[in-house]
């Protein structure tokens, strides 16, 4: 950390082997610039990932996995907190006690709960689905952090976790300091590559480039995005968002402005522009991807630097949790 004492927390879940780069440029970008400026509090989300069918035998190596790939991308664990949700039972703590002070129509009124509901069914969807917005402010607000990186899927979350910590602070006196949604510019909502109206998912594979993905898998995924019957390259997103959307991808990867990248390409024919955007990506990810298996080639060292985290976290979140048991006027263990 240096410069300021201002807190960053943000997450992410350890559901698939490999993030995408709409996690990575839509969110991930600002954790890394952040921890030049801010004390960072990066936590991958594993109890989160227990909300829909997951796999015992998959999640531990996800979780690592998950570690390896924030590090690779430029994570520093000497600059940033990186921990697991799960060491940390303040999480789970205080999201009971939110979820007390949660409205039940408040939660219904959830966009993603009612779309993952929906695919799934009513009968299917678990407590802990329609909950998890109620966790994942927990996981904010134990850090006192006065912003949030994330994409903007995740805004409502966001507005949830400030009503619920300004509805505690109104209550039972000022406890949670009330945290900025923060998003980048350009890539807050990376979409689909073979559906540009939805937004890239791990659960669309062919719509999302993975940084675990090989140097061919990017090529084709690229090549095969689905754009529209027009010939030649032109920023806009309304008319032409899967253009715009590569467009998007190729300054993110070539980390430059989205004008001066719009304007470089405007006027290339399709083919040669997919080329231009495979290229830069795999030039990015590349790396990555070797860091990333590198770094997971030696699982004790990865799991003795989350060790580390979690005792750094613990700090601060058991802190603020002993804060918020003795507004709630909760008996103290000890006298
Ligand atoms: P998750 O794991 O789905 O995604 C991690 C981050 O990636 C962003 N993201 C995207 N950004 C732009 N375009 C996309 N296509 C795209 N897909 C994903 C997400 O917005 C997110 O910032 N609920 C959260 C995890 C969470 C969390 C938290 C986040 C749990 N606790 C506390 C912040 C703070 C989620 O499911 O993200």
């Amino acid at each position: 950390m240096s410069g300021t004492n201002e807190r960053v927390l943000s997450g992410i879940q350890p559901t698939m082997d490999s993030f995408h780069v709409g996690n990575w440029f839509g969110a991930l970008t600002q954790w890394v610039d952040l921890q030049q400026t801010h004390d960072c509090f990066y936590c991958v989300v594993d109890l989160h990932a227990l909300t829909v069918n997951h796999d015992p035998t998959a999640i531990k190596q996800r979780t690592l996995a998950s570690v390896a790939q924030l590090f690779a991308i430029g994570i520093d664990p000497n600059k940033a907190t990186v921990f697991v949700q799960s060491h940390l039972a303040e999480h789970s703590q205080l999201a009971w006690v939110l979820s007390c002070m949660a409205g039940f129509g408040e939660a219904s009124r959830m966009t993603q709960f009612k779309d993952k509901s929906q695919k799934e069914g009513t009968d299917r969807s678990t407590v802990g689905l329609f909950t998890y917005p109620i966790l994942q402010a927990a996981d904010i607000l134990l850090y006192q952090p006065s912003r949030v990186p994330v994409g903007d899927d995740q805004r409502q979350h966001l507005e949830l976790t400030r009503d619920l910590a300004q509805r505690f602070n109104s209550t039972y006196g000022e406890t949670f300091k009330i945290p900025e949604t923060m998003t980048v510019v350009g890539n807050s909502r990376v979409l689909d590559l073979q559906d540009p109206t939805a937004k890239m998912s791990k659960s669309s594979p062919a719509g999302a480039v993975f940084l675990m993905d090989s140097n061919d898998q990017i090529t084709k995924k690229i090549k095969s995005a689905v754009t529209d019957s027009d010939r030649e390259v032109s920023f806009d997103p309304v008319a032409k968002p899967g253009i715009a959307n590569l467009i998007g991808l190729l300054a993110a990867a070539s980390e430059e402005e989205l004008e001066t990248i719009a304007a470089q390409v405007a006027g290339l024919g399709y083919g040669a522009f997919k080329q231009q955007v495979a290229d830069a990506l795999v030039a990015r990810i590349e790396p990555i991807r070797e860091t990333t298996k590198e770094l997971l080639s030696d699982p004790a060292t990865l799991q003795r630097q989350i060790q580390a985290g979690a005792q750094k976290a613990r700090v601060v979140a058991s802190s603020t949790m002993t804060a918020v048991n003795q507004r709630l006027g909760l008996l103290p263990e000890s006298p």
